[in-house]
């Protein structure tokens, strides 16, 4: 399940060519670090993978269907900033996707079902490390805490796959370090694929099963529009890491 499969896509905005004959075989489980210079595509990549864009040409197949046109609840996401609702408290916040995809009508969950989804939101509030804060809303928590609501946030859903665009980018390194402990367990406990774009070569090597690399093959500045990035590298990490199998390192 949640295996990822890229073929021969390209991206285009107008006349500029960000992205071009990118493929890839994703393994179901597997963690990939994405890294390349800024604005390369790397972004526009994985919102190709979320179902915000649509390739220009080529295909994506999620379990080998087609990705769906909109971004949906098998696909979570969580970026460096504003993943998190400013005017919901953390617990509203971990509930809002099962609220919304509840019930389409209201908005709201009613009887058991609220129940359950509350009861299932505190826990996962706990699990990344939030007990206690479950009434404060983002601006009373320090910019880790409001990343570990927004992983909370995405892994209610249950997604399949994990989007992260340099989601620990802006935390101080001490930080850094702890969610990434904490990022490491989330992926080995839970049944999903992860996607991250990092700038941090030592974040990629650190977290990922396969680390690969977006780069402009021509890059002269009349070059930059007519040629896309494209992978570059693709290097795994040695030794193989697999999710659910806690090594010491
Ligand atoms: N919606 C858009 N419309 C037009 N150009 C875009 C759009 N999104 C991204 N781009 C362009 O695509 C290129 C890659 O952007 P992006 O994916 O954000 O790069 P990265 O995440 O690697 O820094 C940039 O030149 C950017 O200006
Ligand atoms: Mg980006």
């Amino acid at each position: 399940m949640s295996a990822i499969s890229v073929d021969n896509v390209w991206k285009e905005y107008g006349d500029q060519i960000v992205l071009e004959n990118v493929s890839i075989e994703v393994e179901s489980r597997s963690f990939i670090a994405l890294v390349g210079p800024s604005g390369c595509g790397k972004s526009t990549f994985l919102r190709m993978l979320l179902g915000q864009e649509r390739p220009t040409r080529g295909t994506i197949l999620l379990d080998g269907q087609p990705l769906p046109s909109e971004p949906g609840r098998d696909r979570g996401v969580v970026f460096q900033k504003y993943s998190v609702f400013p005017h919901l408290t953390a617990l509203g916040n971990v509930l809002v996707g099962k609220e919304l995809t509840g019930s389409r009508i209201t908005g709201k969950l009613f009887g058991a079902a609220r129940k359950a989804a509350v009861e299932e939101a505190r826990a996962m509030i706990v699990d990344v490390g939030l007990s206690g804060a479950e009434q404060k809303y983002p601006a009373q928590l320090s910019g880790g805490m409001q990343q570990r609501l927004a992983l909370a946030q995405a892994l209610l859903m249950r997604p399949k796959v994990l989007l992260l665009d340099e989601p620990f980018g802006a935390l101080d390194p001490g930080i850094r370090t702890e969610i990434h402990q904490l990022m490491k367990r989330l992926w080995h406990e839970t049944p999903m694929t992860v996607v991250m774009v990092t700038h941090d070569m030592r974040e990629a090597f650190t977290l990922a099963t396969r680390v690969i690399a977006f780069e402009r093959r021509r890059d002269r500045p009349e070059e930059k529009l007519r040629y896309g990035a494209t992978i570059t590298s693709d290097i795994p990490i040695w030794p193989p890491r697999r999710a659910g199998v806690v090594a010491t390192s």
